[in-house]
């Protein structure tokens, strides 16, 4: 399935409270870097509870076109047979990386310090997001790129064969950006060094400790970071059991605090703190939310999440919660606009340039259904009335997965339901979502 097949407009509206458990797939974030980081390793690693989304089979694709071994032994159950740092070859077509932006970031930064070139291309939402933030410091390595105005794809990267180390102080706050650079870094003599004023998923360093580089993280007072890899090393094969993604999990969760009577565990969700910020904020708002069964899972910490239909109250985010809730503000909006009072989010300008401009797609849709709302050049302000709003308006998903997620959603608590004009996108993160949601009792159906 991808983006440009023939649309699927569903229909979501409000019936049974929402009942039960349910597993999500694995994480997305980690299950790009599996793939690549065994691609980066001498030897075999496996990989369980990969995501088998559009995104992440992209990557798959590339990895295997740049020489490394990538089967398929089962549902989630992956091995890969890696080259070894410096050890990519050419591809020998264009690298289509879908609608993944993660997926293309990465990948060029591992090519900027390959002696080859590559071509990159992606669905017409990838090529329309800004690759300048990768170009900037991958160009400092030593790499040249030759892409369209505004730095889009399409876009060859003209690899180094002499890559340099770099110290690079992140403008924005991106882990795409500084897994980019710490990728690129691998093959470069040297340290290379990222400072983040403002901390952001660290999955990359983790799986680089994971796989036996020498990766060293101080936090700053500001709560930035600095990470400093030692370059060339020799990865080693690792096993990876994936986590289950929680900026999928956040789907029901939400769905169970605006539903009526409504209790849904997921179970086995990645909680690294640099990944809930949702959690907090629906916290904040009154969510009921509990975690059970904490545990350890290779490195990563996981839990049962259970959450019970609440009433939610307004509140203000804090701008500097932004990198670790920046893919949830869509559903933390659905959350807001059935809350009493007003919800002020700022400090997430960095939305306008995700699959969609979700600020302006999550105020149109929501502004259609009945809340009021004021946009603003970095974030929203939702009123509510403390109950889900009229609905019975058609959303336009712009090839965004979050935005037809968060719109059924909201479907499911709002008078009139909620219709979007395809689902077939949400597989790039969330393949089965539809289903699983209707397995919790929830009414969404093709139209
Ligand atoms: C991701 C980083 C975030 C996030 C994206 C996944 C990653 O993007 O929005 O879905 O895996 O590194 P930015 O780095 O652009 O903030």
């Amino acid at each position: 399935m991808t983006a440009a097949s023939t649309p699927r407009p569903h229909q979501s509206s409000p019936g049974k409270p929402l009942a039960g458990n349910l597993a999500v797939p694995g994480d997305k974030s980690i299950s790009h870097r599996a793939l690549i980081f065994g691609a980066l390793a001498v030897g075999e690693t496996e990989v369980t509870g990969l995501l088998e989304g559009e995104d992440v089979l992209r990557t798959a694709a590339a990895m295997r076109a740049m020489g490394a071994e990538v089967e398929r032994l089962g549902e989630g159950h992956w091995k890969v047979r890696g080259v070894g740092v410096g050890g990519f070859a050419e591809p020998a077509d264009v690298l289509d990386m879908g609608n993944a932006g993660t997926g293309a970031r990465l990948v060029m930064g591992l090519v900027a310090s390959h002696p080859f070139t590559a071509v990159f291309t992606g669905d017409a939402s990838l090529r329309r997001r800004p690759m300048g933030r990768v170009v900037e410091p991958l160009s400092r390595i030593g790499a040249a790129f030759h892409g369209r105005q505004g730095g889009r794809l399409p876009m060859a990267v003209v690899g180094s064969a002499h890559p340099l180390p770099i110290e690079y102080e992140l403008p924005v706050a991106s882990a795409q950006v500084k897994s980019a650079i710490l990728l690129a870094g691998l093959n470069a003599p040297g340290i290379t060094r990222v400072i983040e004023r403002e901390a952001t998923r660290d999955h990359t360093e983790n799986l680089l400790r994971h796989f036996g580089a020498e990766v060293m993280v101080e936090s700053t007072k500001q709560g930035g970071r600095i990470i400093s890899l030692v370059g060339q090393p020799e990865l080693k094969p690792s096993r990876i059991d994936v986590p289950g993604d929680p900026s999928s999990a956040a789907f029901p969760l939400v769905a169970a605090l605006i539903v009526p009577g409504a209790e849904v565990t997921v179970t086995g969700v990645g909680i690294n703190p640099l990944r809930i910020g949702l959690i907090d904020s629906l916290r904040e708002m009154g969510g009921d939310i509990s975690y059970g069964n904490i545990r350890d899972q290779g490195g990563e910490q996981v839990a049962d999440i259970t959450a019970r239909h609440s009433r939610l109250k307004g509140i203000t985010v804090p701008p500097e919660r932004a990198p670790s809730m920046i893919d949830e503000y869509p559903i933390l909006f659905v959350a807001a606009a059935c809350a009493a009072g007003e919800t002020v989010v700022r400090g997430a300008k960095e939305l306008r340039v995700k699959e969609s401009d979700r600020l302006a797609a999550m105020a149109r849709a929501l502004a259609a259904n009945g809340v009021a709302l004021e946009e603003l050049e970095d974030g929203l302000i939702l009123r509510g009335n403390g109950k889900p709003p009229k609905g019975g308006a058609a959303v336009a998903t712009e090839l965004d997965h979050r935005i037809a997620m968060s719109a059924l959603v909201l479907g499911l608590a709002a008078e009139q339901g909620v219709s979007v004009d395809d689902v077939g996108m949400i597989d790039t993160s969330f393949p089965g979502f539809v289903g699983l949601m209707r397995g919790l009792g929830a009414d969404i159906a093709p139209v």
